[in-house]
């Protein structure tokens, strides 16, 4: 089976963790993503979480420095199954020190998926959005609820909103979106051939279809 190593882009509420915990399920490998990260370390009360949780309750990203220190590590242990990196890079500085990072370690990147959605609707899906406190998985209170109310249909955990899902964070969220991490996907165009733009206002299916056969693609 091949080993892939990924990037899945995108605003918030695009779809990127709904896509990426599909892809997880179909090819095996580890889902990476910096938000679940950083929401186990606030839980934890570890020290990075303790650092990252103001700037996460605004909807601020929070700095290069925290994120940069703590991504590496996460990808040496995933390097035997392949990766999806989800939420990261999102500064054009955090994409240029992991590019630094991969190639200092011969791991090249095989694609980066683009989910491209309106904005207004990413507002409407994350005021809707439902949480697992366990898995991370999300569920749309209206189009895509959990089977049993409550509890998480991927791990049986509880599930509840985000602390960050209030309408004036998401536009906070989206603000930094725009302005920060839509230059990243400008860079890696600019920069690489593996940029691939996927339409993810259709079916949370028929999104998905597109990225296995996207995958599935990619050579050996
Ligand atoms: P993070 O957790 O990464 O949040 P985000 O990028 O804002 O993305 P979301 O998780 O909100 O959306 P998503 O695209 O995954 O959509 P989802 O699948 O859930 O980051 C949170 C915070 O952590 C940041 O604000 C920042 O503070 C910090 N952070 C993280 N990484 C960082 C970094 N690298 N640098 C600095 N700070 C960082 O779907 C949303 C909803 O829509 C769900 O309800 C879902 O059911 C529904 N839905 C999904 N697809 C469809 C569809 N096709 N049709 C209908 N409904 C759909």
């Amino acid at each position: 089976m091949s080993t892939y190593r990924l990037m899945i882009m995108g605003p918030p509420g695009a779809g990127k963790g709904t896509q990426a915990k599909l892809l997880v399920d179909h090819f095996g490998f580890a889902h990476l993503a910096t938000g679940d990260i950083l929401r186990a370390e606030v839980k934890g009360g570890t020290d990075l979480g303790k650092q990252a949780k103001a700037f996460m309750d605004r909807g601020d990203l929070v700095p290069d420095s925290l994120i940069n220190a703590m991504i590496g590590a996460h990808i040496q242990k995933s390097l035997a199954k392949g990766f999806l990196l989800d939420g990261f890079p999102r500064t054009v500085p955090q994409a240029e020190a992991i590019d630094d990072y991969l190639s200092e370690h011969e791991i090249p990147i095989d694609a980066i998926f683009n989910i491209q959605v309106d904005q207004d609707l990413v507002v409407d899906r994350i005021v809707n959005r439902i949480t697992c406190v366990g898995c991370g998985a999300a569920f749309h209170a209206v189009s895509n609820p959990p089977k049993e109310e409550g509890i998480c249909d991927h791990c049986g955990g509880k599930t509840q909103r985000r602390a960050d899902d209030e309408e004036s964070k998401i536009r906070n969220r989206l603000n930094e979106y725009n302005t920060k991490t839509q230059p990243v996907v400008d860079y890696y165009r600019g920069k690489t051939g593996l940029v691939q733009d996927v339409d993810g206002q259709r079916a949370i299916e028929a999104v998905q279809e597109e990225l296995r056969a996207k995958i599935g693609s990619i050579a050996d």
